[in-house]
């Protein structure tokens, strides 16, 4: 039952990516409507400025949601509980749905803008509460595999937005309500499903000490009555815990404990997101156009089968390979794809055929991707942090997610409009940086329990502030009071 537990969270992640390219295939149709709603308002048409203005808000402002959203991860999980924290979140997908779905309507492009901005933070919500609801239950030996699903999640939304958005399904004057309404039938699925998935068994034990409620979750997740080697080892995690049973963002920052695992896993985010992915993901149609390529839908939806595909290859190694090497070899592959990349688009003028190439480039870039950077960070910190500076840790880096998420979106255009063809090049010097980084500053955490990967973080941090472990456990404690 584990993998429907898991397949009942990730709708979330679903969601997540469904929005995330569901606006790239319908410009011009919601441009048109925009247009028209402004002329049947004030009897003139839309300047081209405003025009952009207001649809680049459009587009934009989910990831300003996402922002608010991923932040206040913390505010829920540990009152509600991670189960239900999901499950709220939802009465925002149903709220955005509304809104958006009846913006035509109603002519108001204002309701399409706010229903952005509530599914953004629905989104938000769902990057920080489902890598760590699945991280949680699962077993030590399968939690990339299965944080890998938040991520397959996610692409398979994103090809699904893809082909509803072409024209002869969804993308089109009638349907493109219904298209970005589209996102209510998950969520009522979820609404269904979600009440019959259980709390995770470490919120129970660690976060309200009840002990037989978790134990039996733990026999229904594992399959098996002896559960005691995992109820030992979160005991052990709560044994340490009980001195920071909940860490604050700002404490996050302050301990010293916490200095080395923060600085791993808002990096990861920030490699992800500043590889340039979303440059692909939102402007692929007009980067292949631009490349010359001939029919750039196809091309975008191409990319979207890759990504996916490749998504399933990393969750099949990622447990033997480990989330390090991964990582490394996933963005050495993007800076070689982003180098091709500039290559294809330099020499275009003169050689046609350079527009295969710059497929080519494109397809690499988000097979190497989805090998590492798309998945592991955001599975990844779940482990790096334990019961108690979890929730914090997850917002942190969902806050630094999005927010690069928003700049890369924001700022891709005017820049590539700058360079030319050289802004892959910028992507490329990011890349080996982040590749340095992850090479010098990141542990293996595969096969290894969060205690075990806890302590070893108390471990570096004690020798870098020549203190030992209990006296740096007494520096967290101090915090607290
Ligand atoms: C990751 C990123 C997301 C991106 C997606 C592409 O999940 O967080 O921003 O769109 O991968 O597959």
């Amino acid at each position: 039952s584990l993998d429907k537990i898991v397949g009942t969270a990730v709708i979330g992640s679903l969601q997540f990516g469904y929005n995330t390219g569901v606006i790239n295939a319908p410009q011009k149709i919601i441009e048109n409507f925009i247009n028209q709603t402004w002329s049947h308002r004030y009897n003139e048409p839309i300047s081209k400025t405003s025009l952009t203005a207001v649809w680049s808000i459009a587009v934009a402002i989910f990831s300003v949601g996402g922002i608010f959203g991923s932040f206040s991860v913390g505010l829920f999980v540990n009152r509600l509980g991670r189960r239900n924290s999901m499950l709220m979140a939802n009465i925002l997908a149903f709220i955005s749905a509304v809104l958006m779905g009846f913006s035509k309507m109603a002519k108001s492009w204002e309701m399409l803008i706010i229903g952005r901005f509530v599914v953004g933070l629905y989104c938000g919500l769902s990057t920080g509460f489902v890598p760590m609801y699945v991280g949680e239950i699962s077993p030590t030996a399968l939690r990339g595999a299965l944080g890998t699903l938040h991520q397959l999640g996610i692409v398979i939304g994103i090809l699904i937005a893809q082909i509803f958005g072409l024209e002869a399904i969804m993308g089109n004057d009638n349907l493109w309500p219904l298209l970005l309404a589209f996102l209510f039938i998950p969520a009522v699925i979820q609404c269904v499903l979600l009440p019959l998935c259980p709390e995770s068994p470490r919120f129970l034990l660690i976060n309200k000490n009840e002990e037989n409620k978790a134990k039996s979750v733990l026999k229904k997740l594992r399959g098996t009555t002896d559960v005691s080697a995992d109820m030992q080892e979160m005991k052990e995690e709560s044994r340490q815990m009980m001195r920071e049973k909940k860490v604050t963002i700002l404490e996050l920052f302050r301990s010293p404990l916490y200095r080395q695992p923060l600085l791993i896993a808002v990096m990861l985010q920030l490699s992800q997101q500043l590889s340039g992915i979303n440059a692909v993901f939102y402007y692929s149609t007009s980067i292949f156009e631009k490349a010359g390529v001939e029919q750039p839908i196809y091309a975008t939806i191409g990319a979207g089968v890759v990504n996916t595909a490749f998504t399933v290859v990393s969750l099949f190694v990622v447990e033997r390979a480990g989330r390090r090497s991964l990582h490394l070899l996933g963005l050495m592959g993007m800076a070689g794809s982003a180098i091709l990349m500039t290559i294809a688009l330099a020499l275009l003028e003169q050689l046609k055929w350079m527009s295969y190439v710059s497929i080519v480039a494109i397809f690499a870039f988000v097979a190497f991707f989805e090998i590492g950077p798309g998945p592991i960070p955001w599975f990844i910190v779940a482990e790096l942090f334990s019961q108690g500076p979890r929730p914090s840790a997850i917002a942190v880096a969902g806050f630094s997610n999005w927010t690069a998420n928003f700049i890369v979106g924001m700022g891709f255009q005017y820049v590539a409009d700058a360079c030319g063809p050289y802004v892959f090049v910028i992507f490329t010097v990011l890349l080996v940086i982040f590749f340095i980084f992850t090479y010098f500053k990141v542990p293996e955490t595969k096969g290894r329990t969060f205690d075990d990967i806890t302590a070893g973080f108390r471990q570096t941090s004690a020798m870098a502030e020549k203190h030992t472990p209990e006296e740096l456990n007494s520096l967290g404690a101090d915090s607290q009071l």
